[in-house]
């Protein structure tokens, strides 16, 4: 006899990164999505302050994008990237690096975890190809998110991430410390003032392992799955200076901050450090397709050119590429709009609980103080679950409210998105 899946059967899906037991006890089902908004199988509209996943951008079921992708598909639904090619990811990688100037080749991938691990292959075989094979050493940073691949879980630092899998991952990975003191920069609008000098942190690990053992050192120029952590001005121009005191490769994981969402193309763009390689995924389809993709400086790719011409250079790749559209004119709106998003959410100084608000670009994370004796992400799914019932939808990272919004959000949507957490914040004890 076969098996029948029942429609109202939660249980065969194991969620990701969900709590499975208390979600199908009261499931929360999106069935529809359009522009700012997606529809629960009744018909009750929520307003998406989160970008889905930080990821739909241009906003949902964008037509140009639909019918690109129907047509895409109709015309041809796969060919390999292995030793064949198909015009159309030329011509994508020819967009993309056009988009930012010192970068020459991008390397595809399905998601961020996938760019994550691809970013880092490169950087241990560039090092190994110029002359530098014994630097095999990989540098992440406390707090970080990069993904849930071997590499990425192992240069990540939430340590909720990382603990089960502990002596599994990488060998050799060390990190720096984050940039978030609360003390120094609690309710800081965009950057804060203090902590450039938290980059030095690089220099005790150089000192510690020596900078002839360390490849590349990677994170997010805006942690996002920690909480929206924004760099102090200064830090990421200083840790491009140390990399390049040490010959230690730079990489920056955009899969969040990348394609608009800071009101630049991309966080290198937006605060002018040009890192050696950076990750992007999510926003580069509008998450209608996954996929994700690698930027190379001018210069890296070059170095694995110099081998017998019918030899393949680097044994790396996967199966499936995409094929993603761009949206005109959305990065620019995202500036025009950041300083209304950043009053907006700093209106919530001195509602209860909370003990920080954080921002930059169309980002924001509203920390909460945890509950005493409570998981540490009590109060922030309170505020999820809450949020969803009043019609909006908020993430939670820890105690902290994370919110992303499409960038095609309207000052209007920006109002409701705030009265909503406002209220719901009041009546979290
Ligand atoms: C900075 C960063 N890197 C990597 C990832 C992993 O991306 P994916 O879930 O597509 O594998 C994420 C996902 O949120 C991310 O925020």
């Amino acid at each position: 006899m076969t098996a029948q899946a029942l429609p109202n059967d939660l249980e065969p899906f194991w969620m990701p990164f969900t709590a499975n037991r208390h979600f199908k006890k009261a499931p929360r089902l999106l069935a529809e999505a359009k522009d700012m908004h997606y529809s629960t199988p009744e018909g009750r509209k929520i307003l998406d302050a989160t970008a889905g996943l930080w990821c739909v951008n241009a906003g949902h079921g964008r037509e140009k994008i639909v019918k690109a992708v129907q047509a895409q598909v109709a015309k041809l639904d796969f060919a390999p990237s292995f030793n064949v090619g198909h015009p159309i990811a030329f011509e994508l990688a020819a967009r993309l690096t056009s988009m930012v100037p010192g970068y020459s080749q991008v390397f595809y991938t399905n998601s961020g975890s996938e760019s994550v691990d691809t970013a880092l292959k490169i950087a241990l075989a560039y090092q190994r190809a110029i002359g530098q094979g014994t630097r095999t050493r990989l540098i992440g940073r406390e707090r970080g998110y990069h993904g849930v691949g071997f590499g990425g879980m192992s240069v990540g630092g939430m340590v909720a991430n990382r603990k089960i899998w502990g002596p599994s991952m990488l060998n050799g990975v060390d990190h720096i410390r984050h940039t978030h003191d609360p003390e120094k920069n609690a309710f800081s609008k965009g950057q804060p003032e203090w902590g450039a000098h938290l980059a030095d942190d690089l220099e005790r690990l150089v000192a510690l392992h020596d900078a002839s053992t360390i490849a590349a050192v990677i994170v997010e120029p805006v942690a996002g799955s920690t909480g929206v952590l924004v760099p102090p001005k200064g830090y990421l121009q200083r840790l491009r200076q140390i990399c390049d005191k040490h010959g230690i490769l730079l990489i920056f994981d955009e899969v969040i901050t990348g394609f608009g969402r800071l009101g630049a193309s991309f966080a290198t763009e937006y605060f002018g450090v040009k890192p050696d390689l950076f990750t992007t995924a999510k926003g580069i389809s509008n998450a209608t397709i996954p996929m994700g993709a690698v930027f190379c400086r001018k210069g890296i790719y070059d170095a694995f050119m110099n081998g017998p011409e019918g030899m393949i250079e680097v044994f790396h790749g996967y199966t499936y590429s995409a094929h993603p559209v761009a949206e005109e004119g959305l990065f620019e709106r995202a500036a025009e709009l950041s300083p209304y998003w950043q009053e907006a959410v700093h209106s919530m100084k001195g509602l209860p609980n909370v003990i920080d608000i954080r921002n930059l670009g169309l980002t924001a994370g509203i920390e909460l103080s945890p509950r005493p004796n409570a998981p540490p992400t009590s109060r922030g799914m309170d505020a999820h679950l809450k949020a969803f019932e009043k019609g909006v939808m908020v993430r939670f990272s820890g105690e902290t409210i994370c919110m992303s919004p499409p960038l095609i959000i309207s000052k209007g949507q920006i109002d409701q998105i705030v009265d909503t957490v406002t209220d719901v914040i009041k009546t979290i004890h």
